[in-house]
This record gives C-alpha cells, sequence and structure tokens, in this order.
C-alpha cells in the first residue's frame, strides 16, 4: 500500500461544492483583493482564536516581518529564537537587521526551552519569537514569566498550530502579536500562499495592517513605507471553508497520533514526543526520534511509504546565518541532534486506519518489533 505524506485531493474534494459556490462568486463580483472573504475570514478566525484581531497576509514569512515591524525591531536588537525551526523564524528577524540569539530547545518536547532562553538574554534584547513547533504550544507560561521580568516583548510564530491550546486557551493571543502560515500542507491551509496576524492589542494588529497594505491608514495616505502583503480572495474562500472543519480535522489528527503511539511505543529506540498535560497539540507533525533515522526513512520509502524531515539542520548551521549568528562549538546539543533524529510521519485528517497501521507495521517492522 502506497501512504502519501499529505493529500490535498482528498481536502479539496471534501469542500469542493461549497468552494465552487464562493469562487464563482468572487468571479462574478472582481473582487479579487480586499474583498468580503477576506474580511469573513478575519472576523471568524479572530473569532475562533478568541481574540480581539486578525489581519490577513499574503503569507505567513511576512506575518514574522511584519509583526517584527509593527514592534519596532530596529538594527541590533537581539531577539532569541529556538535553534530548531523553520528557516523563516530567523530570517524575518535577520532581514530587519535584528540580531537573532538562538536558544536550544527542551530534549523531550524539541520546542524552545525557557531555562535556555533565560540563559541567553542581554541588555540588547529586544524579544522572543516563539514557536509552537509541530502543532504543540511551547511552554507559554515559562517564556511569559522571562518577558515580565526583562520587559521583553513575545511574538508566537504558531505557523504550525492552528487550534492548540495551552492551558485550555488557543495560541495565537500570549504574545503581543502571533504570525500564522495558511501554506497548503498546514492544519489550516488554503491552495496557495497566506498568512495573517493576530493580538489582543487591536492598535497594533492595525499597524500590521497598515505595513502590509503600504503603510497606508486610507486610500494614498502612507504614513510608513510598508510593502504590499495581502491575502487575496481566492485563497480567503479556502479558509472560510475550511476553518469550520478544523477543530473536527484536529481531533481526528490527535486519533491518528493516539495510534500511532499506542503502536509505535517502546520499539527500538524510537522516541515520540511527549503528551504534557495542559498542552493540547494539533498534530501538525507526527515527530519521532531514532538514531536510525536515515535507515528507517529508506525502509519505508522501500515499502511505499512517504516520510519527511522536519529539519534535517537545526538554524544554526544553516550556510545563510554563518557570521549573523555567535554560535559555540557544542552549543546547542538538543536542536543539533534533533536534527539527525527525527522523522515525521503521514498524518492528516483524510489519512485512513488502513493506511496508519501499515504505517505502523512498517516501522516495527524496521526494528524487527
Ligand atoms: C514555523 C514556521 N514559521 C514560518 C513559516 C513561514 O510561512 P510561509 O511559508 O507561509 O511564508 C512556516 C511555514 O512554512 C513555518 O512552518
Amino acid at each position: 500500500m502506497n501512504v502519501p505524506i499529505l493529500d490535498l485531493g482528498r481536502t479539496r474534494r471534501r469542500i469542493a461544492s461549497q468552494l465552487d459556490e464562493r469562487w464563482r462568486k468572487i468571479l462574478d463580483d472582481s473582487s479579487f483583493v480586499l474583498g468580503p472573504e477576506v474580511r469573513e475570514f478575519e472576523t471568524a478566525f479572530a473569532s475562533y482564536l478568541g481574540v480581539a484581531a486578525c489581519v490577513a497576509l499574503g503569507n505567513g514569512t511576512d506575518a514574522l516581518i511584519l509583526a517584527l515591524r509593527a514592534l519596532g525591531l530596529k538594527p541590533g536588537d537581539e531577539v532569541i529564537v529556538p535553534a530548531f525551526s523553520f528557516f523563516a523564524t530567523a530570517e524575518a528577524v535577520v532581514l530587519l537587521g535584528g540580531k537573532v540569539v538562538f536558544a536550544d530547545v527542551d530534549p523531550e518536547t524539541l520546542n524552545l526551552d525557557p531555562a535556555d532562553a533565560a540563559a541567553r538574554v542581554t541588555a540588547r534584547t529586544v524579544g522572543i519569537l516563539g514557536v509552537h513547533l509541530y502543532g504543540r504550544p511551547f511552554d507559554v507560561d515559562g517564556i511569559l514569566a522571562l518577558c515580565r521580568k526583562h520587559g521583553l516583548w513575545l511574538v508566537e510564530d504558531a505557523a504550525q498550530a492552528h487550534g492548540a491550546r495551552w492551558q485550555g486557551t488557543r495560541v495565537g493571543g500570549f504574545g503581543q502579536l502571533a504570525a500564522w502560515s495558511f501554506y497548503p500542507t498546514k492544519n489550516l491551509g488554503c491552495f496557495g500562499d497566506g498568512g495573517a496576524a493576530t493580538g489582543n492589542d487591536r492598535e497594533l494588529v492595525e499597524r500590521v495592517r497598515s505595513l502590509g497594505n503600504h503603510g497606508q491608514t486610507s486610500r494614498y495616505h502612507h504614513v510608513a513605507v510598508g510593502t504590499n502583503s495581502r491575502l487575496d480572495s481566492l485563497q480567503a474562500a479556502v479558509l472560510n471553508c475550511r476553518l469550520p472543519l478544523l477543530d473536527a480535522d484536529n481531533a481526528r489528527r490527535g486519533e491518528i497520533a493516539c495510534r500511532y503511539h499506542g503502536a509505535l511505543a517502546g520499539v527500538g529506540d524510537l522516541r515520540l514526543l511527549p503528551d504534557r498535560p495542559g498542552v493540547q497539540s494539533v498534530y501538525h507533525q507526527l515527530t519521532v526520534r531514532t538514531a536510525r533515522r536515515d535507515e528507517l526513512m529508506a525502509h519505508l520509502k522501500a515499502a511505499g511509504i512517504a516520510s519527511a524531515i522536519h529539519y534535517p539542520s537545526p538554524l544554526h548551521h544553516q550556510p545563510a546565518l554563518a557570521g549573523l549568528v555567535e554560535v559555540r562549538d557544542g552549543d546547542l546539543p538538543i536542536a543539533t541532534a534533533a536534527g539527525r533524529e527525527v522523522l515525521c510521519l503521514p498524518v492528516f485528517p483524510e489519512l485512513t486506519n488502513e493506511e496508519l497501521e501499515a504505517v505502523g507495521a512498517a516501522v516495527r517492522s524496521f526494528f524487527g518489533a
């Protein structure tokens, strides 16, 4: 049996008729940019998250950049960033001339480690850019305590965590701002690029909106040099079809994760990321760790099962950042080891039980279990 890592065709078929209707209306009205679909989504997503405001943007990378700009990041300002994430997290800081200071991740959750982050704070630190990696909230209380102690802002990179909860509250409103990606593979994805910023400070979110629309506060009145980063209506329509399904989709991901945990616990040297009390993951990825990662991946491929490595290299080893970040040899050991060990197995709402059992059986057979 061939098992894909993700099958967006199955997703599309679930929303096809509603989407066709919405898209036809957009085409009839020619409301391609900043139309009613975009407003509808902003209102619905803010309400879903329980935050005061949402601005839809062109993509998640822009959401990070514009959030940092809205917070006034200046060249030379230091921002603490986890060393294990997608490149865009660090890229946004560097693009604005900020200095990335990498902190290591927790050995069990692979999320930002508050104790390690605390050790990296200097007089030049202005904020923390935390990542809810793989759909699992980072230690929000620990990071917020650190921010309060040193007067730092917090930006949540929530690109992988649509609907995830920390102590019962959805992520996206804990920091001054949160940045979202709706890249097609995300739990809430559109069929192209899309992003958003959310928060509880309406003025700050409006600043992001203005920066993403050429710094305008009203038509042709530009109070800042911004950029063009707007969600188009066709993509907003996809999100409007998918948002009402998100909780059920996340619940199915949770069920799949639970079955994987049952099938794979104690197999070989395989380790799964733990489920901690008060932390509700939305399983954007189902990540396992093993010293034999590359062999396992090849074994699965031979059995027709797709898997993926998110991410093969920690951020401090990326060539683009050489010379821009100060990292001593042997520093950030957990993030470094994660790059060698992690493997993500298929997890998406439409994955069938037969498919996930085939994945579980193939992993077990690799370890001779
Ligand atoms: C953690 C993280 N941050 C930022 C991004 C960037 O989002 P986008 O691809 O929409 O620019 C992504 C997604 O790819 C991501 O996974």
